[in-house]
């Protein structure tokens, strides 16, 4: 038996990878608020991009590509991001297979075992594996209805300090509709938290998949863009605003910091075929037409949602998100979210307990932080409205706990 060969990273890994929520894998009736997934309708025609690039572009996509990504691809996103208020050019991009692919490849530039990196309490679930395999220790630090809490950051550092123990080599942050809380920074908080960053000399990592899925408010700067030290690595992804399934995305950042993650990316190189489709629907007409429909149909989604949580969930209250794909509940205190989310399942509706997004969920809670106990995320983006109301009355009559 090889178990006890395994790496230290490897030893405290499941023998079973749970059983996940596929659409295609989902039973009849099941109602699914779990998950990131596209709305099938709005995953874009890209048969004649992809006709083309097998075609006219055979022997660039077929073939091995540079190791950084194709130029005009990186070139088009510095571009975008240029657009929305960055200084960047295609050195400063590298493509990737998705932005967790990114988050790896960022982890493997700054992190040993032991460091420690700091999360939100809630954060990006799918975060912390991966941070738990790089042997991390979490500092988590709560949010607000605008996100990040840099006055407890701040003082956190402060006392880690005064422990003598080293400072965290990474902050890592959704500023745009957090996964799972919905909540954006605004500026002010954003230039607080680089300020402490570049204080305390710590790299910010920004991930932005929900970015250019705004409903309404105001346009808020990227950190990318408020970064004038290059502390700053942006993730960026084609997932949430195309497809998931391409497993595109990048990475922006300094110039020699991105040669040096091209060094530690070992997979060959993202696909070029996949690369090239991308790159021709989005500088084509069709890009900002679907944009355009991505935002209008997950902004019916989240209006049905927020009213169905307010309709049929008393005491349940919630903070509506500007964008992104996800409710962020705090249920009643005697509602608890692990029981909830079981009760839900079992009524035919998946969802999130609040638990799952948090790096250490079992510890004492300050009383200024949100606890992992009373809440539940709840997804829009697949769903349709008739799931929507019919699956938040499924939740309603499972709500409150059964008397024993
Ligand atoms: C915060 C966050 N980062 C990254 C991702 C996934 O990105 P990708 O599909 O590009 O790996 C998600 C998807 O749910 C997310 O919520």
């Amino acid at each position: 038996m090889i178990e006890n060969r395994f790496a230290r990273r490897a030893a405290a890994l499941s023998p079973n990878f749970p059983a996940s929520h596929f659409p295609g894998e989902l039973d009849e009736g099941v109602i699914p608020f779990d998950s990131g997934f596209a709305a099938p309708q709005l995953l874009p025609d890209l048969t004649g991009f992809a006709d083309d690039a097998l075609t006219t572009w055979r022997e660039e996509t077929l073939q091995y590509s540079p190791p950084q990504g194709q130029p005009e691809l990186r070139g088009w996103l510095a571009g975008m991001m240029n657009a929305d208020g960055c200084a960047l050019s295609a050195e400063n991009i590298l493509i990737v297979n998705g932005a967790k692919h990114g988050l790896e490849l960022v982890c493997r530039l700054l992190i040993d075992e032991g460091d420690a990196v700091v999360v939100t309490a809630p954060t990006y679930f799918t975060a912390i594996p991966i941070f738990r395999s790089f042997g991390v220790e979490f500092v988590e630090i709560g949010q607000d209805a605008d996100g990040l809490l840099v006055d407890d950051l701040e003082r956190a550092l402060a006392e880690r300090r005064a422990e003598g123990k080293p400072a965290p080599k990474l902050i890592y942050n959704v500023a745009d509709f957090h996964n799972p809380s919905g909540a954006t920074m605004p500026e002010d908080r954003r230039r607080k938290l680089l300020e402490i960053a570049v204080r305390e000399g710590i790299p910010v990592v920004e991930d932005t998949p929900y970015r250019r899925v705004r409903f309404e408010g105001d346009h808020v700067p990227s950190l990318k863009a408020l970064d004038t030290t290059g502390i700053v690595f942006h993730l960026g992804t084609f997932s949430k605003l195309v497809a998931p399934g391409l497993r595109i995305g990048w990475v922006a950042a300094e110039a020699p910091l991105i040669a040096r993650l091209i060094q530690l990316k070992s997979d060959g190189g993202s696909s070029p075929l996949v690369q090239r489709i991308i790159y021709e629907f989005a500088r084509s007409g069709a890009f900002p037409a679907h944009v355009e429909r991505v935002r209008a149909l997950y902004r019916e989604r989240r209006d049905a949602m927020v009213a169905a949580v307010r309709r049929e969930l008393p005491g349940a209250t919630l903070h509506v998100p500007e964008g992104g794909y996800y409710v962020w509940v705090t249920l009643p205190s005697h509602v608890d979210g692990d029981g909830f989310a079981a009760r839900a399942a079992a009524a035919g509706v998946n969802i999130i307990a609040g638990s799952k997004f948090f790096a250490t969920p079992g510890r004492e809670w300050p009383a200024n932080m949100s606890s992992p106990r009373n809440h539940v995320r709840l997804s829009y983006s697949y769903a349709t409205v008739a799931q929507i109301e019919e699956g938040v009355k499924r939740l309603a009559a499972v709500y409150a706990p059964v008397e024993a």
